[in-house]
């Protein structure tokens, strides 16, 4: 087995990063920008936080080319409130065109085409191609530094969900119907189609 000691280098670590947190979920976060337009972006550093109250969170990292926040933070900081919106395997490409680094104001359901739902909360709009929508208001953003590839730890409360009934299946969620789609290392994405079970061996099973 090779050791390595943590770099200073951004590229060595975030190699490490990428290579063995996987798959990843991908949160597709839609803003408001200043001008009322709307950004959309990918985030596979991505986790349930808690589930009472319901946490979710992500990092965006300061970006490489420019040295600055990426304009999904600048949003959040600004109007306190996201929605988080998920990849399928119908949606994977488009997304994947959504994370083009466009000058802010710049929208990407515009750069995209993909289709902007209003939300019953928040400002920021729903993904409509995305079968599940979590409305959120920002609860902490946790800063490790402004240095290029540092990140902003951002949990938001989840206020609303949304679901399709489509991949609804007994009341749940069908993870074949949702077909949800992660992210690997490199260019690698990973979808979700080959699914194993496992009897649970906790003595209070939260979903029954
Ligand atoms: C699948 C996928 C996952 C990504 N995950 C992250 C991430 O976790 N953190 C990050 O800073 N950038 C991530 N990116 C890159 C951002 O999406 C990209 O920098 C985007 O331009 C940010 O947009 P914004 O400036 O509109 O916020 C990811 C890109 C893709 C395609």
């Amino acid at each position: 087995m090779k050791s390595f000691d943590i770099a200073e280098e951004l590229k060595v670590n975030y190699k490490f990063l990428i290579g063995s947190i996987l798959p990843r979920p991908i949160a597709v976060v839609s803003t408001r920008n200043l001008d009322g337009s709307f950004n959309l972006a990918p985030f596979s550093f991505f986790t349930a936080v808690s589930a009472t109250p319901m946490i979710i969170g992500f990092s965006p990292l300061i970006r490489t080319s420019t040295g600055k926040k990426k304009d999904t933070v600048i949003n959040i900081e600004r109007e306190k409130e996201f929605v988080v919106n998920f990849v399928t395997e119908s949606n994977m490409t488009l997304v994947n065109e959504a994370s083009a680094e466009l000058a802010y104001g710049e929208d990407e359901f515009k750069f995209t085409g993909l289709g902007a739902l209003d939300s019953e909360i928040v400002k920021a709009p729903r993904l409509q191609e995305s079968p599940i929508h979590f409305e959120c208001k920002l609860r902490d953003i946790l800063s490790y530094g402004d240095h290029v590839g540092s990140g902003r730890f951002i949990t938001g409360e989840v206020l609303k969900v949304h679901v399709d009934e489509k991949i609804i299946e007994d009341g749940r969620i069908n993870t074949s119907l949702f077909a949800p789609v992660g992210r690997g290392a490199g260019n690698d994405w990973i979808k979700s189609t080959d699914i194993v079970q496992f009897e649970r061996k906790m003595k209070a099973q939260i979903q029954k």
